[in-house]
């Protein structure tokens, strides 16, 4: 299964914490954001990762990722020139697709819950286009989804005035091969942007657009403005030290999931042993 993290952007909210430094490369509380979003798709199954990234930061998410083998994947970048909307991605990533399906997840989004890897990986083994919908207090900053009598959606709006329900589109999404034909046809918005509400205003005007709604039982957070950093920050660590467990460590999730075996798990821990996050990894290893 293939899969795209969208780590580009301005990130102009956090100015000038994004000065020099890509928004999804900012902590959050013990990892770099975009861990987070990186093992939600590991967790859905996916393996062949293409990170979409602004030029002058190809090199940090080189630095950071590699060719992703050390984690028992394929990790490719390619370039947005700059930031034109979520839904040229699918332009950039045209060559990476392919024939194939591919899941998308925004670089800012962190998602939790227990039933999440087989959520996702409903969606990974789907058809059509599948996202899935949260409620929230303020929907009118997101795509607004309304449903009819049946649970099934009607209508999205992208940050309408007056939200027709609290339901909103999240960061993550997976569509067949068509998606690229689609995005390529979407006019640009009036903001020159080309927006993901369109792309799924097409799956849906087609009939080929499922909504999963994630219940109460799941965290969605977005870090895109000092509060909501600092909140998901707070989130990480509450959860964690309840737990013992880390949410977001890509070299936990390789290994669980099987794509590493246990010596390359070790061999990943030794350099970073020292650490408090290389401590816990070996604490793992030892506990199996
Ligand atoms: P946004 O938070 O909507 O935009 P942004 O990251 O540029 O931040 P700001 O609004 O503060 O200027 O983007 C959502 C996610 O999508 C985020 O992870 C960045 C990514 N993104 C891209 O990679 N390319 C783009 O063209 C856009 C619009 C977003």
């Amino acid at each position: 299964m293939k899969g795209i993290v969208l780590s580009g952007g301005s990130g102009t909210r956090l100015y000038p914490m994004t000065r020099a430094a890509n928004k999804q490369l900012l902590p959050v509380y013990n990892k770099p954001m975009v861990y987070y979003p990186l093992t939600t798709l590991m967790l859905a199954g996916c393996r062949e990762i293409l990170l979409v990234v602004n030029p002058h930061d190809e090199d940090a998410y080189r630095r950071l990722f590699g060719d992703g083998s050390q984690w028992g994947l394929a990790i490719d970048y390619a370039v947005q020139p700059k930031p034109g909307g979520i839904a040229e991605v699918f332009l950039v990533g045209r060559k990476f697709i392919g024939g194939d399906r591919v899941g998308l997840i925004l670089g800012d989004n962190l998602f939790y819950g227990d039933s999440l890897p087989s959520v996702a990986e409903r969606g990974a083994l789907g058809s059509g286009a599948v996202i899935y919908a949260y409620w929230v207090n303020d929907p009118s900053a997101y795509g607004v989804i309304e449903f009819d009598g049946a649970e099934r959606p009607i209508s999205i709006v992208e940050k309408p005035a007056t939200p027709r329900s609290h339901w909103v589109v999240t960061g993550l999404y997976f569509y067949d091969a068509d998606v690229c034909d689609i995005a390529a046809s979407t006019p640009r918005s009036a903001r020159g942007e080309l927006e993901i509400t369109d792309v799924n205003a097409h799956y849906l005007k087609e009939g080929r657009l499922t909504v999963e709604k994630l219940g109460r039982g799941y965290a969605w957070l977005d870090t895109g403005t000092p509060t909501s950093l600092l909140r998901a920050a707070q989130f990480v660590e509450t959860v964690e030290d309840r737990q013992g467990l880390q949410i977001g460590s890509p070299e936990e999730v390789a290994w669980r999931k099987g794509f590493i075996d246990d010596g390359a798990f070790a061999r990943l821990i030794e350099p970073i042993r020292q650490s408090e996050y290389g401590r816990y990894l070996q604490r793992l290893l030892a506990r199996s």
